[in-house]
Order: structure tokens, then sequence, then C-alpha cells
């Protein structure tokens, strides 16, 4: 039901004042900062546009957003505020963990903590909207978005989607005490072949609804107030066109009755797709599709009024974008307060407040990955042995990822003060060792540029010399070692996925000195570290860890804090097997074929099947063991319980993922080997025993069969419950 007063302001309107409302503009527009990440093109529009434009993206703080919108405003005729748009993927000025460690923390509800601040310091800044969730499933790591999602889980990326969007929006009758929540990249963006961004992406609609649409499902039902359109094509359309996607499947089946914004440029990029001869005919299809905003190109802006007055398009094409829109300025209140209480009093109080930096050091502290731990070589014992630090991320503030465009370097404590804080001086020596990278005048710029990291062949040998040399005084040489920011996040696909050479020859250097050798990592994407897996005792997945990273590993390497994170996307042997994901098809040559020997079998020769580390993994300190599996029958009808007992067997207390996965053995269309269904992270005291009880039901079952009906068929489960999607207990049981 629409809400008369908006319709009768929408009647009010004059052509050009409702064009203006589906146009997004930078802020160089509003002599704003200019901080457009995307490509840049004279856009050629008119002031007369720019003053009824009705968004505008990445402009934040409090002044500069009040003065814009008090100047906005007096020119308005009917006083409508202008809407405050932004990336807030993962933190606004205290930066958490990249979501892809997000999503190594499987703790949905903690993320929801995290988003609710990262809201609140977000509106005092006067944003508005945050472009986030980003909800793409990934496969592959060459593409590198991986660093903004949170897997390649269907269940887990809905999971953390519901809780991102609730803690955005801290939605309370109707009213969003937070701020509104964009979810994005509709949809499938992150199946681009090749792992290349931008390219295209095919697969069946089963494929789509099955594995890839759960994230934006989960956030439309959430209540999200905005879906962003993807670059991609699906079946050949793209998304930002494509009326299967938005009017079938976003409007008609999912009821979202919210804004659709296209992403940066999108709209007038239906032309190089070669679906658009020119911006007319781009701003035709996309309005045709329900596409409400044209974010930074002059295909609205200039070609509406003429489609409208040629009879090419509708005015209630037009009337209905409009209506989103002032629907939405209407649920964030803007109408009674343009400038919903932000200030800059209230950033001070807000903004990196020491509870936000207690919680982005909890949230990193879950969120790394402990992958290996040879001889348990940590926890290490303060001032016990001598630390050499070593490696382009030892003093290094830039751990805060490709997309924290509002965050700050400069409020990032580097690994070596952490240290050095802890232990002191005496017991941490410092060395950079090798540069980043051997040359970073291939990565462009991002709003930022490369550092200049290419240091000279004289001084890369100074620095390996004075290394060596504190090396063999060392106990233990910690390397902080991984990708530059710029090597990952958006446009930053690559093909080789190992640590640079330059950090490679390096380590080969330093591991030599047969000292105990650590490896943190800190990258937007899962690397290749097999070879790191030989020179190292142990490995720490830090991604790239926000602005109490560093607190949040000097934690972990002295034991205050039980590392728990849990692998949201595997990481390969080889860039050769991307794409990667547990949850795939058996084939019918499957490697542990029973009919079909030796070289007929799905395999490579030259390398395993197997992820270097896989879904659901990384390690605690101390074991933990699952057993007595227990179904509570054999058959299923509604429901099935089941229930296994786990034992910390340490005296260290731990938090455990315990991990629920089924496999339905036949079905009308093939089935995956394993399905993540239920999970739950739980506290073990030191040798505690606690038997877990989980119940499914049919409906957990269900998938989109031969006739996409949802639904599932009787037959033959495994049940599968383990610590990570490659080791478990497991029983069968007959669905009826
Ligand atoms: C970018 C990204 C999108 C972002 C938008 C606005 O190109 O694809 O994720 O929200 O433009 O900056």
């Amino acid at each position: 039901m629409k809400n008369q007063t908006l319709v009768q302001l929408v009647n009010q309107l004059t052509l050009d004042e409702k064009i203006g409302q589906l146009v997004q503009l930078s802020g160089e527009f509003f002599h704003g900062s200019d901080l457009s990440l995307g490509p840049q093109q004279k856009l050629g529009i008119e002031q007369q546009t720019i003053d009824v434009v009705g968004s505008v993206l990445n402009v934040t703080g409090a002044q500069v957003t009040r003065k814009i919108q008090t100047d906005y405003l007096r020119k308005s005729r009917h006083k409508i505020p202008l809407l405050f748009m932004a990336d807030i993927i993962y933190g606004y000025r205290t930066v958490f963990p990249i979501p892809l460690g997000l999503g190594a923390t499987w703790n949905p509800a903690l993320i929801q903590s995290a988003y609710q601040a990262a809201a609140q310091e977000a509106r005092a800044a006067g944003a508005h909207v945050t472009y986030a969730p980003m909800v793409d499933l990934v496969r592959d790591a060459r593409w590198g978005r991986c660093l903004e999602s949170t897997g390649e889980d269907p269940l887990l990326n809905a999971d953390f989607a519901k809780a991102m969007v609730e803690g955005i929006q801290q939605e309370k009758g109707g009213t969003l005490l937070g701020i509104a929540a964009c979810v994005k990249h509709f949809a499938a963006y992150g199946a681009a072949e090749g792992g290349r961004d931008y390219n295209t992406v095919d697969m069946s609609e089963r494929k789509l609804r099955q594995d890839y649409l759960s994230g934006y499902k989960a956030a439309v039902e959430a209540g999200c107030k905005l879906v962003m359109t993807s670059f991609n094509t699906y079946d050949g359309i793209p998304a930002t066109a494509n009326q299967f996607l938005i009017k079938q499947i976003l409007r008609e089946e999912w009821q979202f009755d919210g804004v659709v914004i296209s992403d940066y440029a999108a709209v007038q990029e239906l032309i190089p797709h070669g679906i658009a001869a020119d911006d007319r005919e781009a701003a035709k299809l996309a309005i045709e599709a329900t596409n409400d905003i044209d974010m930074k190109t002059r295909c609205y802006a200039k070609e509406l009024r003429p489609l409208l007055e040629s009879g090419a398009i509708d005015q209630r094409l037009i009337d209905d974008a409009v209506y989103h829109v002032l629907k939405l300025k209407k649920d964030l209140g803007l109408f009674e307060d343009p400038f919903r209480g932000s200030s800059e009093e209230v950033e001070a109080q807000i903004l990196l407040s020491e509870e936000n930096r207690k919680l982005a050091r909890k949230v990193a502290s879950e969120a790394i990955v402990l992958l290996q731990n040879k001889q348990e070589v940590l926890p290490l014992t303060p001032k016990k042995e001598k630390i050499l630090l070593v490696g382009p991320y030892g003093d290094n503030q830039a751990m805060i990822g490709l997309w924290a465009v509002h965050g700050k370097t400069e409020d990032v404590t580097t690994l070596k003060t952490a240290l050095q804080n802890t232990v002191s001086e005496k017991y941490v020596h410092y060395e950079p060792g090798c540069p980043l990278l051997e040359d970073d005048s291939i990565l462009g710029d991002f709003g930022y540029t490369a550092s200049g990291n290419s240091s000279s062949a004289a001084q890369q040998d100074l620095w390996l010399k004075e290394a060596l040399k504190a090396g063999t005084e060392a106990d233990i040489i910690l390397f902080a070692m991984g990708e530059h920011s710029l090597q990952s996040g958006e446009a930053g696909s690559r093909t080789d996925l190992h640590l640079p050479a330059v950090q490679r020859a390096f380590i080969k250097k330093m591991t030599a000195l047969g000292k105990k050798n650590i490896l943190i990592n800190f990258s937007g994407r899962p690397l290749v570290l097999k070879e790191e897996t030989k020179q190292m005792d142990a490995i720490l997945q830090a991604w790239f860890p926000g602005t109490e990273g560093a607190q949040a590993i000097v934690d972990i390497l002295f034991g205050k804090v039980n590392p728990s994170g849990r692998l949201s996307m595997s990481f390969p042997e080889d860039v050769g097997q991307l794409p990667l994901y547990y949850n795939h098809f058996n084939t019918g040559r499957p490697l542990n074929s029973k009919t079909h020997t030796g070289r007929f079998v799905s395999k490579y020769l030259d390398c395993s099947n197997e992820p270097l580390f896989p879904f659901g993994y990384g390690l605690s300190f101390g074991e933990a063991s699952y057993h007595s599996l227990k179904l509570s029958d054999s058959t299923m009808n509604e429901t099935l319980e089941a229930e296994i007992t786990i034992r910390n067997n340490s005296a260290y207390s731990r938090l455990e993922t315990v991990q629920l996965y089924i496999r339905d053995h036949v079905g009308s269309v093939v089935r995956p080997v394993k399905e993540l269904k239920k999970y739950i992270k739980i506290p073990l005291s030191p040798y505690e025993e606690i038997t877990v009880l989980f119940t499914i039901t049919k409906e957990d079952l269900f998938y989109y069969q031969k006739d996409l009906t949802f639904g599932v068929e009787p037959g033959l489960f495994t049940l599968f419950i383990g610590k990570n999607s490659a080791e478990g207990e497991a029983a069968t049981f007959e669905l009826l």
C-alpha cells in the first residue's frame, strides 16, 4: 500500500525534479570530497540537474554533509533532502577485519554488533546509506573481491547477510536507528569467469537459485532498504537491465519494494556490454528493469525526458522509481531531520571510541585463523625467547584493506609496536627484511596509490644482511608477509596467488637459519601457501585485520586468546584448481571410484583435487575430539535429532565451531557431496566434555529439484558432524 502523502509529493514534482531524484553523483559535484572510486569520465550534466539530484556518493563527515545539505535544501522547491550514501563495507572510522575474515568468525551475532557500531559511527558522520553488505558468494580466489565476501557457503552467507543488515539498520518499529543497508551486488557477481573482475557470469537458473542467491534473499528478508545491481551479465543480459533478476526474482518473488541502484556507471556500461546502442537505449533498458537510481552517469539525467516525451517509456516507470527514493528518505526520517542527528560533537564521541576499538580487537581475534602449529610452537611464552620480527607488515599500518575508504591507517597500531608494548624491545627485535613487492607500478590506484614499495637492489641486500645477522641471534623468527592491499579488492584479480616473489626469496634465505619460524599472512583472499607450510612451524591467516588487528594477533601469539577462526573459503593448493569449493558434485568418475581405476577418474595429473586448507578448517591451541555421534532414528519424516559429544583435551579454554553437513545421495538432479546445514560456536573449558544436539527438519533438506520446485525426494542421506568440512563423524538415515 503506497503512502498517499508521498504519492502526492511525487505528483507535485516537475519532470526535471523527478528525474533528478533518480540520479546519483559523487562529491566533486557538491564541492565535497572528490573520493571517487571508479572510472572517471566527464558527465556533461548541467547545474540545474545537479541542483535537484537525489543522492550523492562517498561524501561523509558531519561538517561537510551538513553544509551540503543546508545549501541543497535552500534551493529545493519541495525541501526534499539529499541522500548521502557511502561505502562502509566493514567499518567506518573503526575498521573491522575484511568480510572474508568476518566470515571466518562463524559468529553472526558478533558481526551484527560490529555493523551496529559501524552504522552508529557512519550516522554520526552524516551517512544515510551504506553500500553494504556485500554478499556475493565466492569460489575463485583469483577474484580480488573475495575480500568483501563472507565466503563460499550459501547458508553461512545468508546468516551473515541477515546479521549485517540488522546491525546496519537497527530497525525498531519501522524506525531506522542505524542507517539504510544496500545489499550487493545483485546478482552472482562472484562467479566472474576466470576470476577476472567485471567478467561474464553465466550459469543455470538452478545453480543461481541453489548456490548464489541466498545472501541477497536473506538481506531482503531482513528488511534491507536498497539493492545494488552488479556489473556482470547473467544469461547474456547485464544485471542492471536484467528483468528476470530485478523484476521477476527481486520484486515479484521476493516482494522487494525498496530502491534498486545501479553499480557505479553500470547503466552506461550497457553500451560496451553490447545490449544498448547509446545512452538513450541504456536508460530505457535500465528503467524498464525498474532500476531506480543511475549511479554516476548521465543516462537518466539526459535521456529519461526524451524517452518519456517520445512515448518510448511510460510515466509510471519514472513515478514508481521516484516513489521508491522518496519512501527511503521518509523511512530514514530525513523530511523531519535532514541531518539525522549528525554533528561534529557526536562524531568526536563515537568515532574510534575505546568501546569500538575493543570490539574491533575482539572481532579480529575471532577472525584470525591458525592454519598450522607444528609441535605446538604457539602460543609463545612472553619474555622467554628472543623474537625477530621481519617482513613488510612488521612495522606497517596498512592493515585495513582496500575498501576501508573512510578508515585511517594512522589509527592502526603496528605489529612491531603491539609486540614491543607486550614484551618490550628486549625480547622483540625488528628488521624490515624485504619489500612488499618487487614492483608496484601495475597496481594502479584506488583513491590512493601504492606507497613506492620498489626499493633498490642495494637496499634489499642491506635489509637481508641485517635480517640474517639478527636472525642468528634470535630464537624465533616472526614473518609478517602478504599481499599489498591494492593487490586484492575491486579490480584486484590475479593469476599468481603465491606470496610475492621477493618475499618468498627472503623467506627461503631466512628459514635456512633453522630457527622456529612463524608466518603471519596478511591478504584479502586465500593465497597459495603450500611452500610455506613446509618452511614454517606455524601459520596465522590474519586477512587485513583492521584498526586493532595487530593487538589481536599479539593476543593470539602469546595465548591471551585461543584462536577460533575457521575458514569460510577454501585455500587452494594451486591456482590451477580454481574455482574450488567444498560443496561440489561427485561426478561420474570420482577419485574414489570403485569402477574406474588409475587414470580414468576426475583428477589432475599434477595436483591433488583437495584444497590445501578446506572450508571450515582452523586450529586452536590444544585438541578437541568428536565422538559418539547418535541419530534419534535411522529414518526421518519431518525432523531428526543428531547429537555428538565433544571433548576439550587440553588445558586451554576454547571456542569450538561444531559443523553439521548432509549429503543427499540420490536426487532428481545431482547433489553436492556435502552441504552445511547447521553450526554452533560454543565455549569449552579446559578438559570439558559436552554433548551438542542438533534438530534437522525436512525443510533443511530442500533444494531446487529437476523442475525447479523447492523440495526433496525420499532416499538415503549421510549426516556429518565435525570440526571442518573434511573431518567428522558420519551416520546415515533414510528420508521417508
Ligand atoms: C564500486 C563497487 C561497489 C561500490 C560502488 C560505489 O565500483 O563495485 O561495490 O559500492 O562502486 O563506490
